[in-house]
C-alpha cells in the first residue's frame, strides 16, 4: 500500500474547529479534504466542552456589550479589530451549528428568549448558549456525523502528525507548506501527507502540567510543529488555570462548569465561609485569573488540599435538570451536589497563545493555516473570556474557509516530497527516559510556571528544560519515533516557549502573575510576546496588538 496521500486540504485535528472546515469546504466544491487525528474523530477538548458557546442573543444585550467584556478580561492584550469581528460573525456561525442539526437547550421562561442562556466569569449579560451542560459533545456529535462518510473527506484516526514538510526543510527557496509527515500509530508506518493548503486545528498544550481538566490529545503539537516550521508564536505566557476541577484523586481534574457560578454557586473554604468578596467585588462572576489566584492564595494560606463550590441551596430538580453530567460525574465519586459542596482546585485549562494568525486563519508560512485553541488570533488577550473559545473555533473556520475556498483553484499541486528516512534509527532499548522525561516536565511545568510565577521559579525551569530538550532531541534522532515520543517531544517545546515568554515579560498581567513585578500595570499600554526563530537563534519581541 502507498504511503503518500494526496489531498487539497489537509486539516490536522477533528474538534470543533478542524471538521466545522471540513464540512464547510466539503459542502461547497468536489475539492477532496483529508481530516487526520491522533485518537478517534471525537477526542478532544471539544467533546469534553460544559458551560457553552457565547453569543449575543438575550434582548438586553448587544454587540458592544459583548466586545467590551473581551476586551476587559484581555487586559489590554485582545486585538480590538479581532474581537468586533468574532463576535459580529458569531450570530452567522451559532445559526450555522443550529442549521446542521446542534440542539441547543430552549428557554422555559417567559423573557422572550428562545434559547437559555448561562451567565460566566467577565460576562455582563447571559450571553451562553449550552446544551444542558454537555455543550461540546452536543456539537462535536453533531459535526462527526456529518463528516463521516461524507463523500469528500478522507477520515484518518490513529494518526499523529509529527512534523509540517516546507520548501525550507527541502532547501529551496520561497518557503512554503506543502504537506505533512503521519504516524499511523496502528501499522506503525510512517505516511506523506501532501496537499496545497494543510491546516493546523490540533487544540491546546493542557497537558505541559500536571493538572489539566484537557483530555490527553492535548500535547500542543501543532504549536510546537509549527515553531520547527519557523512560523511566529504569540502570548505563551498566559496559561489559563481553570478555578474549579473535581478535586479527587480518581476524577482527572472534572471539570466543574463554570456556569454552576453563574447559578449562583459559592465558592467557600473548608470550614464554610466564603471568601471571594475579598478579592474581588463581582464575587464568582469575576474572570478566571482572578478566581484561580484567590483559590491558590487561600489554599497556601490555610493549607488546605482543595476549597469547595457549593450550589446545594438551589432548588434539587434545577440542579439536575441544568448540570447532568456533572451531577452524575460527582455523584459517581460520592458527592450528591444537591446536597454537599464539591470539593474543587484549579488546574490548567486552555492556551491563549499559540501560532500567530490573520483575520482569515493564515500564518506566516504559506500555504499553512491555524484555527481554533492551537492558533493566537487577538481573541484572548491575556486572558480568555470563559465560553468564546467554541465561537473562535467555529468562526475561525467559517472565516478560513472562504479564505482557502477563493484561493484553491489557483494554488499549484505540491511537488513530490522525500519519503521519511529511518534508516538511522532503531527500536528504542529504554522507554523509561520518555516516561520519565513527561513527569518530570509536567511537574517542574505545575510546581514553578503556574498561576503564581517568580523568576527565580521561571529560571529554574528554564535551565531544567533546555537540558531536557538536548536529551529528547538526541533520543529522538536515535530511535523510532511512537506516539509517545512525538508528544514528549512537543511537550517539550511548549513548555520552553511558555517558558520563554514568562521571563521576558516583566509585569504581572491576566494570566501571566509574577511575584517579582506584582502591581498590575494600566490596560490600555499592553504588548504581545511574539517569538520567532531565526538562523537557530530565538528572537522576543514585545509588539503593539492593533
Ligand atoms: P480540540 O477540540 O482539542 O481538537 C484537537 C484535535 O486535534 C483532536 O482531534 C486531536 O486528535 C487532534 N490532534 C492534536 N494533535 C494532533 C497530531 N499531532 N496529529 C493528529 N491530530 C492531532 N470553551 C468554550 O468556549 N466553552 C466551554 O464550555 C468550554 N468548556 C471546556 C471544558 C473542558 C473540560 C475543556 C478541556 C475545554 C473547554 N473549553 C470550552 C475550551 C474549548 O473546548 C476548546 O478550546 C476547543 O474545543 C478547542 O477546539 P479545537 O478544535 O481547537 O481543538
Ligand atoms: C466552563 O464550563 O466552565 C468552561 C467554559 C470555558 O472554558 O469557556
Amino acid at each position: 500500500m502507498s504511503n503518500q496521500y494526496l489531498h487539497d486540504v489537509l486539516i490536522i485535528g477533528s474538534g470543533a474547529s478542524g471538521l466545522s472546515l471540513a464540512l464547510q469546504l466539503a459542502q461547497s466544491s468536489d475539492n477532496n479534504i483529508a481530516v487526520i487525528s491522533k485518537a478517534i474523530i471525537s477526542e478532544g477538548a471539544t467533546f469534553y466542552a460544559q458551560g457553552g458557546i457565547s453569543a449575543v442573543l438575550d434582548n438586553q444585550d448587544s454587540i458592544e456589550s459583548h466586545v467590551q467584556d473581551t476586551l476587559k478580561v484581555g487586559n489590554g492584550l485582545c486585538d480590538p479589530e479581532i474581537v468586533k469581528f468574532v463576535v459580529e460573525n458569531g450570530l452567522e456561525s451559532i445559526q450555522w451549528l443550529i442549521d446542521i442539526g446542534v440542539k441547543f437547550t430552549r428557554s422555559s421562561a417567559s423573557d422572550g428568549n428562545e434559547y437559555h442562556l448561562h451567565q460566566e466569569g467577565g460576562h455582563s449579560h447571559r450571553r451562553i448558549l449550552h446544551s444542558a451542560d454537555s455543550t461540546g459533545q452536543a456539537i462535536e456529535s453533531t459535526l462527526e456525523s456529518r463528516v463521516r462518510n461524507h463523500a469528500n473527506i478522507d477520515l484518518f484516526e490513529h494518526h499523529s502528525a509529527i512534523d509540517l514538510i516546507t520548501k525550507h526543510k527541502m532547501g529551496l527557496e520561497n518557503n512554503r507548506c506543502h504537506g505533512v509527515y503521519v504516524l499511523d500509530q496502528q501499522s506503525g508506518n510512517i505516511k506523506v501527507f501532501r496537499a496545497k493548503t494543510v491546516v493546523l486545528a490540533t487544540g491546546g498544550a493542557g497537558k505541559v502540567y500536571l493538572y489539566t481538566s484537557n483530555p490527553d490529545i492535548c500535547t500542543g503539537d501543532g504549536i510546537a510543529m509549527a515553531w520547527r516550521a519557523g512560523c511566529a508564536i504569540a502570548n505563551m505566557e498566559f496559561i489559563q488555570f481553570h478555578p474549579t476541577c473535581l478535586y479527587h484523586p480518581d476524577a482527572k481534574s472534572f471539570l466543574i462548569s463554570e456556569a454552576l457560578r453563574g447559578e449562583g454557586a459559592k465558592l467557600i473554604r473548608p470550614d464554610g465561609t466564603p471568601f471571594l468578596k475579598r478579592y474581588d467585588s463581582r464575587e464568582e462572576l469575576a474572570p478566571r485569573d482572578i478566581v484561580a489566584r484567590a483559590i491558590d492564595h487561600e489554599m497556601k494560606r490555610l493549607g488546605a488540599d482543595c476549597v469547595y463550590l457549593d450550589i446545594s441551596h438551589r432548588d434539587c430538580n434545577f440542579i439536575i435538570e441544568h448540570f447532568p453530567t456533572i451531577y452524575a460525574k460527582c455523584l459517581q465519586f460520592g458527592f450528591d451536589i444537591t446536597k454537599d459542596p464539591i470539593p474543587v482546585v484549579p488546574a490548567a485549562h486552555y492556551t491563549c497563545g499559540g501560532v500567530m494568525i490573520d483575520k482569515h486563519g493564515r500564518t506566516d508560512l504559506p500555504g499553512l493555516y491555524a484555527i481554533g485553541e492551537v492558533s493566537c488570533s487577538g481573541l484572548h488577550g491575556a486572558n480568555r473570556m470563559a465560553s468564546n473559545s467554541l465561537l473562535e473555533c467555529v468562526v475561525f473556520a467559517h472565516s478560513a474557509y472562504r479564505d482557502i475556498k477563493s484561493s484553491l483553484d489557483s494554488t499549484p499541486l505540491p511537488p513530490e516530497l522525500s519519503e521519511w528516512d529511518e534508516t538511522q534509527v532503531t527500536n528504542s532499548d529504554e522507554d523509561v527516559v520518555v516516561s520519565h522525561n513527561w513527569d518530570e516536565i509536567r511537574r517542574f511545568m505545575w510546581d514553578y510556571v503556574g498561576i503564581v510565577r517568580s523568576t527565580k521559579r521561571l529560571k529554574r525551569a528554564q535551565n531544567r528544560i533546555r537540558l531536557l530538550q538536548a536529551e529528547i532531541q538526541e533520543y529522538y534522532s536515535n530511535f523510532k519515533v511512537t506516539n509517545d515520543l512525538i508528544e514528549l517531544r512537543n511537550i517539550a517545546v511548549v513548555a520552553s516557549l511558555i517558558i520563554d515568554s514568562a521571563l521576558s515579560r516583566k509585569e504581572s498581567r491576566g494570566l501571566h502573575y509574577t511575584i517579582d513585578y506584582p502591581v498590575q500595570p494600566v490596560i490600555d499600554s499592553g504588548k504581545s510576546t511574539i517569538l520567532e526563530i531565526n538562523n537557530s537563534q530565538i528572537k522576543i519581541t514585545a509588539t503593539d496588538n492593533q
